[in-house]
C-alpha cells in the first residue's frame, strides 16, 4: 500500500533559507548534518570536513557538488557552500565572472589549473576549477570560522597576533619562493578554521582576473591596501603583498582599518590615498609591544628596498622562539586561545 501524509517538521535548524532542501530530497542543517527522506525511511549523516577527504587524490565533477547554502559574496563574485556528495564532504565553490575574449579565458583558466598543484598548510587548497561561458567555478577547501574581517577577530589578542602572522608570513613565503604574488592581501581574504589554521585565499585570484571585467568592480574596494609603489603605478612586485599582510595584522589588532578611523566616504578614501603616498604612516598605539610596533614598521615602509622580504620579517625578535614550533602546534594554539 502506498504510504501517504508523510508530514516532517522541523523549526530550530533551519535558517529560512530554500536552499536548505536539495533537489534530491535533502535537507541540509547549519550545523552540517543532514537528514535524507527516501523510501527507506528518514536517515541522519554528518558532514566530513575537507581534512578526511583525500581531494587531491578524487576527480571532482561538477554535478557531484550540491549547493546547502552561501558563504559570501565578494567582489568579484559569490561564494557558495556544497557538498561533494560522493565523500559527503564540505566544500567552498567560488564563482567569478570572466571576459567573454576566448583566449583570455583560456589562458585564465590555464593558469588558476596550476594553483592546484599549490600544497601549502597555510593556504587555503584550491581543488579544481570548471569553466563555462561567462564565469569560472573554482572549488575550494572549506574554512568553518570565517575570515579576518569578520568581528569575532576584531583586537585578537597581541599572543594570538603572534600565531597568526607566523602562519600569514610562512603561507607568504611559500608562496613568493614559488613565484606567486597575491595583489589582493586584505582582511576578507584570510579565512580561519575551527582547528586554528589561519591561511591566505584568493591566491593568484586578482593576478590573473586583472583585465576581466569582474576585477574593475573591486578596484576601490582593494585599493587601500595597496602599497606606495602599486598607486604610484611603479613595477608590482613581492614587497607590495608585504605591505598588505602588514598592514591586515594592524587592522586585526587594531579592531579598525589603521589608516582612517571610518571608510565611509570618498573624502576619507582619497585621504587614504594620501596617506599611504604622502604622509607618515601611522604606527601601532604603545598598548602593543614594542617589537610588535618595529615588526609592522619594517612591512610598512614606504621604500621597498628597506621593506624585508616574508623570510627575513619570520626571524624579526616579535617571533622570536616561533620558528620551530610546527603549523599544528601553532594552530592548536590559536584554536585554544580563540576559543574555536
Ligand atoms: N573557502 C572558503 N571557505 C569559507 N568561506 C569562504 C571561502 N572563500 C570565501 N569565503 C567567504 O566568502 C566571502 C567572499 O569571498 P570572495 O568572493 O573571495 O570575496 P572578496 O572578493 O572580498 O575576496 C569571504 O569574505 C568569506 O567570508
Ligand atoms: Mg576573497
Amino acid at each position: 500500500m502506498p504510504r501517504r501524509g508523510l508530514s516532517l517538521r522541523i523549526d530550530t535548524a533551519m535558517n529560512n533559507n530554500p536552499k536548505n532542501m536539495s533537489d534530491s530530497g535533502t535537507w541540509n542543517f547549519n550545523n552540517d548534518r543532514r537528514l535524507h527522506v527516501g523510501r527507506s525511511g528518514i536517515r541522519q549523516s554528518s558532514l566530513a570536513t575537507s581534512s578526511s577527504f583525500v581531494p587531491h587524490e578524487t576527480k571532482i565533477k561538477r554535478e557531484d557538488l550540491e549547493t546547502i547554502g552561501t558563504l559570501g559574496q565578494g567582489s568579484s563574485g559569490q561564494v557558495e557552500k556544497v557538498v561533494h556528495l560522493p565523500t559527503n564532504t564540505v566544500l567552498a565553490l567560488k564563482t567569478v565572472a570572466i571576459a567573454e575574449n576566448e583566449d583570455v579565458q583560456k589562458n585564465l583558466f590555464k593558469e588558476l589549473l596550476a594553483l592546484t598543484r599549490v600544497r601549502c598548510p597555510q593556504v587555503v587548497s584550491f581543488y579544481d576549477a570548471f569553466s563555462n561561458e561567462a564565469h569560472i567555478d573554482m572549488v575550494l577547501e572549506y574554512m568553518d570560522a570565517g575570515s579576518l574581517a569578520s568581528p569575532l577577530f576584531h583586537h585578537v589578542p597581541e599572543n594570538l597576533l603572534r600565531l597568526m602572522a607566523v602562519s600569514l608570513f610562512r603561507g607568504l613565503s611559500h608562496m613568493h619562493t614559488s613565484h606567486y604574488i597575491h595583489r589582493d592581501i586584505k582582511p576578507a581574504n584570510i579565512l580561519v578554521n575551527t582547528k586554528g589554521e589561519v591561511k591566505l585565499t584568493d591566491f593568484g585570484v586578482a593576478a590573473e582576473l586583472d583585465h576581466t571585467l569582474a576585477q574593475a568592480n573591486s578596484w576601490v574596494g582593494t585599493m587601500v591596501y595597496m602599497s606606495p609603489e602599486r598607486i604610484n603605478g611603479g613595477s608590482y612586485s613581492f614587497a607590495a603583498d608585504i605591505w598588505a599582510l602588514g598592514l591586515t595584522v594592524m587592522e586585526v589588532a587594531m579592531g579598525r582599518f589603521p589608516l582612517a578611523p571610518t571608510m565611509e566616504d570618498a573624502g576619507s578614501f582619497l585621504d587614504v590615498m594620501d596617506i599611504i603616498v604622502s604622509q607618515e604612516i601611522p604606527r601601532l598605539p604603545d598598548e602593543f609591544s614594542p617589537e610588535f610596533q618595529h615588526f609592522i614598521s619594517l612591512c610598512l615602509k614606504k621604500d621597498v628596498a628597506e621593506r624585508p622580504m616574508a623570510p627575513t620579517l619570520l626571524e624579526h625578535p616579535w617571533l622570536e622562539g616561533l620558528a620551530n614550533v610546527s603549523h599544528e602546534e601553532v594552530s592548536a594554539q590559536i584554536k585554544a586561545g580563540m576559543g574555536l
